[in-house]
């Protein structure tokens, strides 16, 4: 895919906006989107980041979890959101098994999703183990964002997606997580679905800033995904999240307001409608009746 875009470092909001909320105790809001209408509104509401999650394998690919998302996918949303995002910070993925077999595919896929999709930094799950991993990404100039606690990338070791870090060890290791995180050189790190707490304690610890979902109202920031807040995504709701609007049962209403006007004949009216000159309809009547003739030869 060729890219005439404008760089990341374009947009007003960077990892370095991202510091300086922290600093400020301003809070930074972060929302999904995975296509060009939803970023230009979501920009235009004015995010601070907009996240291009590996969630679209869910929201907009129906599949039921992250696991089978591609490269392929990732690039194609990223692109499609960094082109119309004028103000906020694009933040890209890295699909499952796009970054942990070596640091080699990891560069090289997060590479992708900076030079052919236009993101202004990538995303990936995992604490201690991936920091070797992020500080090679920072290293050859890709912002990272870190992701603990439910990662789903892992739902199948974790056993589902419930709350992760509730018992002593686990909150430490996580801590310690965020931590190896921050030390490898990631701007920020998602907590996602551990409690409020914990995500408190993480916040105060960092220098980076902390984005939650399920995780409270003490982090720096929050990330939330569209499909969620709108009423997009069927009756299931998260927990963790409130639901803005009804976009969904609108959405259907007026799917069934339309097909009911086709049917019955109400649409299109003529407002939609565009008239001929009659002069040149008889014209081209008269014709096709003269060409019929002369090909039946009556
Ligand atoms: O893919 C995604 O949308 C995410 C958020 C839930 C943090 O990773």
């Amino acid at each position: 895919m060729s890219v005439h875009i404008p760089a990341g470092s374009d947009r007003p909001v960077t990892t370095a906006t991202f510091r300086t909320r922290k600093a400020a105790s301003q809070r930074i809001v972060m929302l999904t989107a995975y296509d060009a209408s939803s970023a230009r509104l979501v920009d235009a509401a004015g995010v601070d980041s907009i996240l291009v999650g590996d969630s679209l394998g869910m929201t907009m690919l129906g599949y039921d979890s992250t696991l089978p998302v591609t490269m392929d996918d990732m690039v194609r949303a990223t692109f499609a959101v960094a082109r119309v995002t004028r103000h906020a910070l694009v933040v890209a993925d890295l699909p499952f098994m796009s970054y942990q077999a070596s640091v080699e595919d990891a560069l090289r896929n997060a590479g992708r999703l900076m030079a052919e999709g236009g993101a202004g930094a990538v995303k990936l799950e995992g604490g201690a183990e991936v920091a070797e991993t992020v500080c090679r990404l920072v290293s050859a100039g890709i912002p990272v964002m870190g992701h603990v606690g439910l990662t789903p990338q892992s739902v199948n070791q974790l056993g589902g997606y419930r709350v992760q870090a509730k018992d002593t060890p686990a909150a430490e290791r996580l801590l310690d997580d965020c931590r190896a995180l921050q030390d490898a050189g990631a701007f920020a790190v998602v907590l996602e679905c551990i409690p409020a707490e914990l995500a408190a304690l993480a916040s105060a610890e960092l220098d980076i800033p902390t984005i939650g979902i399920g995780a409270g109202a003490g982090c720096d920031g929050e990330v939330q995904v569209f499909h969620d807040l709108l009423g997009l995504g069927g009756d299931f709701t998260p927990r963790h999240a409130k639901r803005y609007a009804e976009l969904g049962e609108q959405v259907r209403a007026a799917v069934s307001a339309y097909a009911a006007d086709v049917r019955s004949g109400a649409f299109p009216g003529e407002e939609q409608t565009t008239h001929a000159d009659l002069a040149v309809i008889d014209e081209v009547r008269a014709r096709r009746t003269g060409d019929v003739r002369r090909m039946t030869g009556r």
